[in-house]
């Protein structure tokens, strides 16, 4: 009976070819040697760990081995991101309530070249913690906007600008207690127009700071090395 016969051998062959492709897989797919195989679990245990850490430094917030903190790499895009925008909403009604206030007999409205200059370095160096407001991020970073501290004497902001602060401190009534760190890569002239610039925005109303303030203060306490407390410099 041919047709039996076919049928009998088309199975026979499919069964052969089911364990062809069968033996294939299980071959290619076998585990390697002992140290190669471990090598390759080594290997992704490693991946699985720089994965992570890279995953934290985008979104978690952390300390750096020097106390201070770190933002992650996307809240710092995102504040980059919108740091123009919201600079350029900020700056017109600020630069309009200043000229618009009326001043008292002593207030000295800042020069424009010194303000564009104050923007840039308060941008690269104070943006992150005391954000494109100058309000701060509560309960971490305190609010410099319209704060007695920001427009008082300019002797005490030099001071902790140039070593950093630290100690309880108590702004528009919350307190405070972390740490400002020393701000690096700034010179005489950057903090004077960075202070300028604050203390003539955010609703701030504080007379320009000189090179020459900065200077003497840093001349006065050049032997600091260690951030001020808030209790050295009376601040509560
Ligand atoms: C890494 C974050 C960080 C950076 C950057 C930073 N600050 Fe601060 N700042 C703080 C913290 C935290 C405090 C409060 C310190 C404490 O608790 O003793 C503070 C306090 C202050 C205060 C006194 C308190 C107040 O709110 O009036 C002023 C003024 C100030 N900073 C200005 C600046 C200026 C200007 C810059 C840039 C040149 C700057 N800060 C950069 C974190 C920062």
């Amino acid at each position: 009976m041919p047709g039996q016969i076919n049928a009998w051998l088309g199975a026979v062959i499919l069964a052969c070819l089911a364990f062809l492709v069968i033996a294939y897989v299980y071959v290619s797919n076998r585990p390697q040697g002992g140290a190669d195989a471990e090598r390759r679990v080594a290997q992704k245990a490693l991946r699985a760990d720089a994965e992570s850490k890279a995953q934290a430094l985008l979104t978690t917030p952390a300390r750096n081995p020097d106390g201070t903190v770190r933002i992650p790499v996307q809240d710092a895009m995102a504040l980059i991101a919108a740091d123009n925008k919201v600079l350029g909403k900020i700056a017109p009604p600020v630069a309009a309530a200043v000229a618009g206030a009326a001043p008292s007999a002593a207030f000295v409205k800042a020069d424009e070249e010194a303000m564009k200059r104050g923007a840039a370095v308060y941008a690269r160096t104070c943006i992150a913690c005391h954000q494109p407001t100058g309000k701060g991020l509560p309960p971490v970073f305190p609010s410099i906007a319209e704060t007695p501290i920001v427009v008082g004497n300019p002797e005490l902001p030099i001071k902790f600008i140039i070593n950093g602060l630290m100690g309880p401190i108590t702004v528009g009534g919350m307190t405070f207690n972390s740490m400002m760190p020393p701000v690096a890569g700034v010179t005489d002239q950057d903090i004077s127009d960075v202070l300028t610039y604050v203390r003539q925005s955010f609703g701030n109303k504080g007379n320009p700071v000189s090179v020459e303030q900065v200077k003497a203060v840093r001349a006065t306490n050049a032997a600091r090395t260690t951030p001020w407390t808030t209790a050295e410099l009376g601040l509560k």
